[in-house]
């Protein structure tokens, strides 16, 4: 991880910046480049869900039975590693970093995090990981539920078919999927994403709202990069 933070503003130590935002936006890509540009940790909670799920199908739990997952979450360790490109993500201590991108562990990430039990757990987890500050976390409820204090909050929003046309050439020319899966699939993630009674994805009042539809991720990080600056170059008071 670079540690590279900008000359003429470091971060003060207990800086957090929360990007929230649905499947597809394009937050994996700023929070890492912000961690790097501006020396912070960058933490994927969207990776400590699919890790557990991952855990749920491998114990073969049904992903409705509320009772069966939260005995089995109350016997799982789950950690964010930093990395290069994305975190490592350990269950129990193994890696299972390259085993939680396929669409079936994406499905049911999406199904256990709609549990209040599994939710409030997965939070106290994250606090506990950000309580010194010097992270970027991304995710759906960061800046409403999980630091709601934040210092910077960024929601990153496109249209449906952008982040699914996205999503689509991340796959590759190989992949026999077809564009109207993807977006489809996604559609029905953002569906219960947004509509779930505890914490839905969405914007805190006071974050700032990005919407990525017709902007390269590029222009997308250059504009993160200056409400991080702008936020810094007045916070000296709290350093
Ligand atoms: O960001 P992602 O696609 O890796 O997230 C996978 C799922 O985890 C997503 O469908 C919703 C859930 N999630 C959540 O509910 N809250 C978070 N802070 C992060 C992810």
């Amino acid at each position: 991880m670079s540690l590279e933070a900008s000359p003429a503003h470091p971060p003060p130590r207990k800086f957090v910046i929360a990007i929230d935002g649905p499947a597809g936006a394009g937050k994996s890509t700023v929070a890492r480049r912000l961690a790097r540009r501006f020396g912070l940790l960058n933490l994927e909670t969207g990776a400590m869900y699919r890790a557990f799920a991952l855990k749920a199908l491998r114990a073969e739990i049904p992903l409705t039975e509320i009772a069966g997952l939260e005995a089995l979450a109350a016997e799982t360790s789950i950690n964010l590693e930093p990395g290069n490109e994305e975190n490592r993500v350990l269950v129990d201590g193994e890696d299972v970093t390259g085993l939680i991108r396929n669409p079936t562990v994406t499905d049911a990430a999406s199904r256990v995090s709609v549990f209040p039990a599994i939710r409030a757990w997965m939070v106290r987890l994250q606090q506990d990981m950000g309580a010194y500050g010097g992270v970027v976390m991304e995710g759906r409820d960061i800046g409403t539920v999980v630091f709601p204090d934040a210092d910077v909050k960024i929601f990153l929003d496109a249209a449906p078919e952008v982040r699914g046309m996205r999503r689509f050439d991340q796959l590759g020319p190989k992949s026999v999927v077809q564009p109207e899966e993807v977006i489809g699939e996604l559609r029905a993630r953002d569906e219960r994403d947004r509509n779930r009674t505890d914490s839905p994805l969405k914007a805190a009042p006071d974050a700032v709202l990005i919407d990525s539809t017709r902007m390269t991720l590029d222009e997308v990080v250059v504009t993160a990069e200056a409400i991080v600056a702008a936020r810094l170059a007045g916070a000296t008071s709290i350093l």
